[in-house]
């Protein structure tokens, strides 16, 4: 896995849904090397103001680099002021990648809350071609935060949608969708990101199930290389750093 750092073009950076902004780079090369599950490391201005990169699951890595984000905070903001043809510099794609489904999976469901669909969508385009039934199980804040889901449709996955105050889909959070799907321990693996409540009862279904699950964990980065330790998390091997170690873990051995 080949890692850049370098400036890439903004192509589109635009409000996709009410909460959500797309960011997408003209970044050919980078793209080709991205695997489902890996992110970017982005220098959000030009000044030293905000000092660290900001981290962003990777979205889409077709022929430009995706990114899905929401603006919560100073780098956030700032990305999302920042126009097409100004550049931004990059370092990725960084951590390790989703494992895809083995041989004899007949069933992958992705369970993603928030922004933490993000990872979910790339992993989509990587099983497109695969036989298995697809499904995404996605929960929102509100109908706001629920972006066009049309590509994961087009990549051949059933959707279903929860949100925590009723104003699209199911009313309730994710796990008012668990109901939605018959599992086999055998045949069926789950990949999550989101909120950490929301992984804990991913983790809580798939151990009661006996499923496989892959997590992708989002802490507060720094470096983003391993080298600092602020993003570690404790799992039953010990502190793991996000950024080098994960950021996908096999979600038995994350303690949330
Ligand atoms: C591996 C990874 C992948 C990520 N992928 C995406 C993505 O695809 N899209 C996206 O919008 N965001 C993603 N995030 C979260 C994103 O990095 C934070 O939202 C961003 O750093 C916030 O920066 P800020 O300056 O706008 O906010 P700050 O001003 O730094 O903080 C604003 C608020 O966001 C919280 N926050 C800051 N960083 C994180 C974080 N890493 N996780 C959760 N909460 C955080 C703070 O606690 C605070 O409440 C990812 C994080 C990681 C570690
Ligand atoms: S951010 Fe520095 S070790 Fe992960």
């Amino acid at each position: 896995m080949r890692q850049i750092q370098n400036k890439f073009k903004i192509t589109a950076n635009e409000k996709i849904c009410p909460k959500f902004y797309k960011l997408s780079l003209d970044a050919k090369e980078m793209a080709r090397s991205v695997g489902p599950g890996q992110f970017v490391h982005i220098k959000v201005t030009e000044s030293l103001e905000p000092f660290f990169r900001r981290p962003f699951s990777v979205f889409r890595a077709k022929k430009q680099v995706e990114v899905l984000y929401e603006a919560v905070g100073k780098g956030t903001v700032a990305l999302a002021k920042r126009e097409p043809g100004e550049y931004l510099d990059i370092l990725g794609p960084l951590g390790n990648q989703f494992c895809l489904p083995p041989k004899g999976t007949k069933q992958v469901v992705m369970i993603g809350g928030g922004i933490g669909v993000a990872p979910l969508m790339v992993l989509s385009d990587f099983l497109a071609k695969e036989k298995c039934e697809k499904i995404l199980l996605y929960g929102a804040r509100s109908k706001g935060h629920v972006f066009d889901l049309k590509d994961f449709k087009k990549n051949g996955c059933k959707v279903f949608v929860a949100t925590d105050d009723g104003s699209y889909g199911v009313h309730g959070r994710v796990s008012e969708l668990f109901n939605k799907i018959k599992t086999d321990p055998q045949t069926t693996a789950i990949y999550t990101c989101g909120p950490k409540p929301m992984m804990a009862a991913v983790k809580k279904f798939s151990e009661q199930n006996k499923l496989n699950c892959q997590a992708s964990c989002e802490e507060v980065m720094a470096c983003a290389l391993g080298a600092c330790l602020g993003c570690s998390i404790k799992t039953t091997k010990g502190y793991r750093t996000t950024c080098y170690d994960g950021p996908v873990f096999d979600i038995k051995e994350v303690i949330f």
